[in-house]
């Protein structure tokens, strides 16, 4: 088979490592790739939102599967042109997609089938959400209703950050048209779990839990990114965690999908709260998690490429996904001063400490050759360096270990992925 991978990030890299190890795979190509992919896969430079362009593509290179990773492509509708041009895909259409493109269609979702999930009221007027909040109980959450790089959610404390927040979203737009419309949310406290599926538009199958590090600094201090590390599985998502979002939670979602009429094949990816209420449904994504991807799938024992056919086909329900019982690290090896200003274009040294090694990967996430063909930094978070260990413990020491054998000149991580292993 030839396999195309649209996107160039980490969670990318791990899709392709994936899916290299098939053998029924002969052929890889990556659009756009970036310097770690270029080892297991053919780049071409072709962007993630030119869909006329990766059509022609694959349509020349007899293509045999295509596979979609990031939102904004997906939410743009990038599987449907696919289908339309008779190329086979994975990933939602863009009417399912709208289950991560749009916050106020999936808290309404969850509301009219009964999915746990936070109170929420939704706003079109800056006028009205103002008067909503005046007595509206703090700490609140406001949220853009479209995507906005994981940055459109704001968490404030009192009325006045609450109203500089509607200002922010909906009146000097931020993010731009994604604050046309906002979602305004009740506060809950708890722990938060990742869990990623497959769903064929009838049939889900959990992978296994992961949790993602969003803040920048050690503590869950600094600013909010889009993952600074992650650990796989989730000790707090415990069986009895697991019974209640079988039952509640995820086929009832995949359910609530097709009785509206928008079928979802591909990823669902449930942001949990484990609340003492029990667990609440933080938000859905409709693709692998980032960096989750990078600790779900060295777990996997699967062949991915069968698991993604069942789900075009609508045979899930066959497919046995299995996980090894062990589990994993990333941690995020990022341009210092990230998520905001950084400087990038630093040679990246260490990398061939991996080749060979099993159990350790670095899979690039913002990376490029530059003339001379090195590889140097080339975006904000830079490598997620994944190992695997026997328990938790075990591979936050091999992480560690591992994340010491890369340098490059502004290299920044936290030093405390999977401090809440500990807790446990
Ligand atoms: P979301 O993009 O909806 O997952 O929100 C991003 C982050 O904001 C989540 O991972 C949580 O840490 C936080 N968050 C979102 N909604 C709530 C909520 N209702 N209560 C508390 N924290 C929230
Ligand atoms: N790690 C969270 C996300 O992929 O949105």
């Amino acid at each position: 088979m030839k396999v195309l991978i649209i996107g160039g990030g980490g969670r990318e890299h791990a899709i392709a490592w994936k899916v290299a190890q098939s053998p029924k795979v002969h052929k890889l190509y990556c659009a756009p790739g970036n310097a770690g992919i270029a080892e297991i896969a053919e780049c071409v430079d072709i962007g993630v939102m030119e869909f006329d362009r990766q059509v022609d593509f694959a349509q020349k290179q007899e293509i045999d599967l295509v596979i979609v990773g990031p939102d904004d492509p997906l939410v743009a509708g990038a599987v449907d042109t696919f289908l339309k041009a008779g190329i086979r895909v994975f990933g939602p259409e863009k009417k399912a997609a709208c289950l991560e493109g749009s916050k106020s269609f999936s808290k309404d979702l969850m509301k009219k089938y009964n999915i746990p999930t936070a109170e929420y009221e939704t706003f079109d007027s800056a006028a009205e959400a103002l008067t909503y909040l005046e007595t509206a109980k703090m700490p609140v959450v406001l949220k853009a209703d479209g995507l906005a790089l994981g940055k459109g959610v704001l968490i404030c404390n009192s009325l006045e950050e609450a109203k500089d927040g509607v200002r922010t979203l909906m009146l000097d737009k931020q993010f731009g048209s994604a604050g046309d419309r906002i979602v305004v949310e009740e506060f809950m406290v708890g722990r938060e779990v990742s869990v990623l599926s497959f769903v064929d538009g009838k049939n889900i199958k959990i992978m296994t839990s992961a949790q993602d590090h969003k803040r920048a600094q050690d503590g869950d201090k600094g600013l909010n990114t889009g993952g600074m590390g992650t650990f796989s599985p989730s000790p707090f998502y415990t069986a009895e965690v697991d019974a209640f979002c079988k039952k509640y939670v995820y086929q009832a979602t995949v359910d609530a999908m097709r009785s509206e009429n928008r079928e979802f094949k591909g990823i669902i990816f449930f942001g949990l709260m484990l609340t003492n209420e029990g667990p609440r449904v933080l938000e859905y994504n409709a693709r692998f998690g980032d960096p989750e991807t990078q600790v779900v799938l060295p777990r996997m024992k699967n062949d991915i490429v069968d698991v993604f056919e069942a789900c075009i086909d609508g045979n899930l329900n066959e497919i046995d996904l299995q996980f090894e019982d062990n589990a994993a690290v990333c941690v995020v090896l990022a341009s210092d001063g990230y998520p905001e200003h950084y400087e990038k274009g630093f040679p990246i040294k260490g990398l061939e400490r991996f080749k060979g090694q099993t159990g350790y990967y670095a899979f690039h996430a913002g990376s490029r050759f530059d003339e001379e063909g090195i590889p140097v930094t080339n975006g904000g978070r830079v490598l997620g360096v994944t190992a695997l260990g026997g328990n938790l413990k075990e591979a936050r020491t091999n992480a560690y270990e591992a994340a010491e054998w890369v340098e490059f000149e502004n290299k920044y991580m936290r030093h405390d992925i999977g401090k809440a292993i500990d807790e446990a």
